[in-house]
């Protein structure tokens, strides 16, 4: 398995296991499944609303010797309704908890847009706090803090494009060492990736596979479906693999970490044999001409909630 070396000497195994919708009566399982298939990588969130279960089948699998805390990558993410400076580390807190751990491998910033304590997700203007009232600068000062007291040996953000990374790097002390993002052959995001290449920002790509069982308010009937791109089929069946797995090695070829998620145990084994598929550089050509753009998980739930102080400048810039 290939590793993103932090400047510490930190290692992160380049696959992981996403955990967005796995429901909390499938996830334990699905968790365990991974451990023992070889996954060392595991990707949360407190939004998930399912850390919990992942912290039982963590507990499970250190006490039954399945694998050693220290060989085990966890990431986890702060909500935007714990930003303000003062409830950053209190959003920590409550996630090393529910995962059953003393820290996190990676703690990031889940969405440059905030919102009130009280508000999981916004229905209206008054829902949101702008930049003004909890500056991002703020909200990364506290990061700062969780990695110097060692609750997060690592910090970065999430769905940040290169002017908030800029404004971010402005005033940090430690600057954001992942930025995770939306990533894969229909959205290969060549400037924001190469940006944070020059400075030293590792990615890992989220929704490799496009993301196929995303909420029904976040699809239209005519959104294409990634894993069935004529290119990724024609590569899979040249190399005896499938869709999914060229889509996987395809991330691990540009240096970029990758997080599928599944919940089937057929798919779990057969996303981390993904690391041992090698595509040549016709493969790689093809899927550059691609051409074709598309964002699945656009943020137009934020930005496009009335009275949101939120737009989409905000989030994306032109790739
Ligand atoms: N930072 C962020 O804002 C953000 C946003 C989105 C996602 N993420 C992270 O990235 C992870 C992955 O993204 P995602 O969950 O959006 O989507 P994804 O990994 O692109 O796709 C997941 C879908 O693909 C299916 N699938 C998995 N392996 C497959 C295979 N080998 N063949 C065919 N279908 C397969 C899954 O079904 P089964 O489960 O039934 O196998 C599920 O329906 C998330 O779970 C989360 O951890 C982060």
């Amino acid at each position: 398995m290939r590793h993103i070396t932090f400047a510490n000497g930190d290692k992160m195994p380049m696959l992981g296991l996403g955990t967005w919708k796995s429901a909390p009566g499938e996830v334990y399982q699905a968790i365990l499944w991974a451990l023992e298939a070889g996954y060392r990588h595991i990707d949360c969130a407190a939004v998930y609303q399912n850390e919990k279960e992942v912290g039982e089948a963590f507990n499970k699998a250190f006490s039954d010797g399945l694998v050693k805390r220290e060989d085990l990558f966890v990431t986890s993410k702060l909500w935007n309704n714990a930003h303000e400076e003062h409830l950053v580390e209190s959003g920590l807190d409550k996630t090393l908890s529910d995962l059953q751990l003393d820290y996190v491998d990676l703690y990031l910033i889940h969405w440059p847009v905030s919102l009130k304590s009280d508000v999981m997700f916004p229905k209206g203007g008054e829902d949101y706090l702008t930049y003004e009232q909890a500056p991002l600068s703020g909200t990364w000062k506290a990061m700062e803090k969780l990695k110097e007291a060692g609750k997060a040996r690592h910090i970065g953000v999430s769905n940040f494009n290169i002017s908030k990374l800029q404004e971010v790097m402005a005033s940090a002390v430690v600057r954001p060492e992942m930025n995770q993002i939306e990533l894969h052959p229909y959205l290969p995001q060549e400037k924001l990736v190469t940006f944070c290449k020059e400075h030293e920002i590792a990615l890992t790509a989220y929704s490799p596979l496009g993301s196929s069982d995303r909420p029904k308010a976040r699809r239209r009937d005519d959104d294409p479906v990634l894993l069935e791109a004529a290119v990724i089929q024609e590569i899979a069946k040249k190399h005896q693999v499938t869709a999914a797995q060229v889509l996987i090695a395809w991330a691990i070829h540009r240096d970029i970490a990758v997080i599928p998620k599944s919940v089937s145990k057929d798919r779990i084994i057969q996303n981390l044999a993904a690391k041992d598929v090698t595509l040549d550089s016709e493969d790689l050509k093809k899927i550059a001409a691609i051409g074709h753009q598309f964002r699945f998980i656009d943020g137009s739930f934020f930005t496009e909630v009335p009275g949101s102080p939120y737009a989409q400048s905000d989030l994306w810039e032109e790739s």
